[in-house]
């Protein structure tokens, strides 16, 4: 969506505001032993306390109110009681709701415990390549900007780009147009002031696309190989990005 007055914007900051509080309390609990059942349990609270709705659950009935994916596992991991935590995993969190129509969309890759220096090195480039996007979103840039600033973080640090996952409109519904690529395809779509997008770079160590896992949900790595991302949901502004999700 496009926000066109202050009441929009207020009901997207206030979205916004439930699904950061939500990524906040979920990765103070990260840690070795705890399950993805747990942290999801944190997430779901933070949406009841404020009258807020899961955007996955909602919108594709998603059999969980977060998306919790573990090393090689891209995104929409189905959290689990069964499913422990370990030292040296890399998990992602991802939290979308909806809020009094509006929705927002934010996820963040965190090491558990010690993790392989590899590891905590793809999670620090991908959160760069993630604010490399969100600072060439400015208006008047085209779309494929943002996607040739992610390629030329992960390239610099020797990471890969996963191509067949992309960002995103945002704001009326959880997936809106415009689509946003992490690489650029030459799209020449200018982006204009007040249009709301969720940016969300995934780097792998040495894959380029994910595939779909036979729960039905899950998007791993074909190689099998580390995958992180960042999200935020964003408001394309002059004077640089409004991070809504902060
Ligand atoms: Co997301
Ligand atoms: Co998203």
């Amino acid at each position: 969506m496009t926000v066109d007055n202050q009441e929009e914007l207020d009901a997207l900051i206030r979205a916004g505001r439930v699904v950061a509080e939500a990524r906040q309390a979920m990765v103070d609990a990260v840690c070795p032993g705890t399950t993805t059942g747990e942290l999801d349990a944190l997430g779901r609270e933070v949406f009841r306390r404020n009258g807020a709705r899961s955007a996955p659950r909602v919108t594709y009935r998603f059999p969980g109110s977060t998306c919790i994916s573990i090393n090689d596992e891209a995104a929409h991991g189905v959290p689990s009681l069964r499913r422990q935590l370990h030292a040296g995993d890399l998990v992602n969190l991802d939290v979308s709701a909806e809020l009094d129509g509006y929705f927002s969309d934010t996820g963040i890759s965190v090491a558990v415990g010690e993790v392989p220096p590899v590891a905590s090195r793809l999670v620090e480039v991908t959160k760069l390549a993630q604010r490399d996007a969100m600072d060439a979103a400015q208006p008047g840039a085209r779309l494929r900007d943002l996607g040739r600033a992610v390629q030329r973080r992960a390239r610099h640090h020797g990471f890969r780009v996963i191509k067949n996952l992309n960002g995103h409109g945002i704001g009326r519904g959880l997936h809106e147009a415009p689509s946003v690529p992490s690489i650029d395809d030459g799209q020449k779509m200018v982006l204009h002031e007040g249009l709301v997008l969720a940016i969300e770079p995934f780097l792998s160590v040495s894959a380029d696309h994910v595939v779909d896992d036979e729960d039905g949900w899950t998007l791993r790595t074909v190689d099998g190989s580390l995958v992180a991302q960042f999200e935020h949901s964003i408001v394309v502004t002059g004077g640089g990005p409004l991070v809504l999700t902060a």
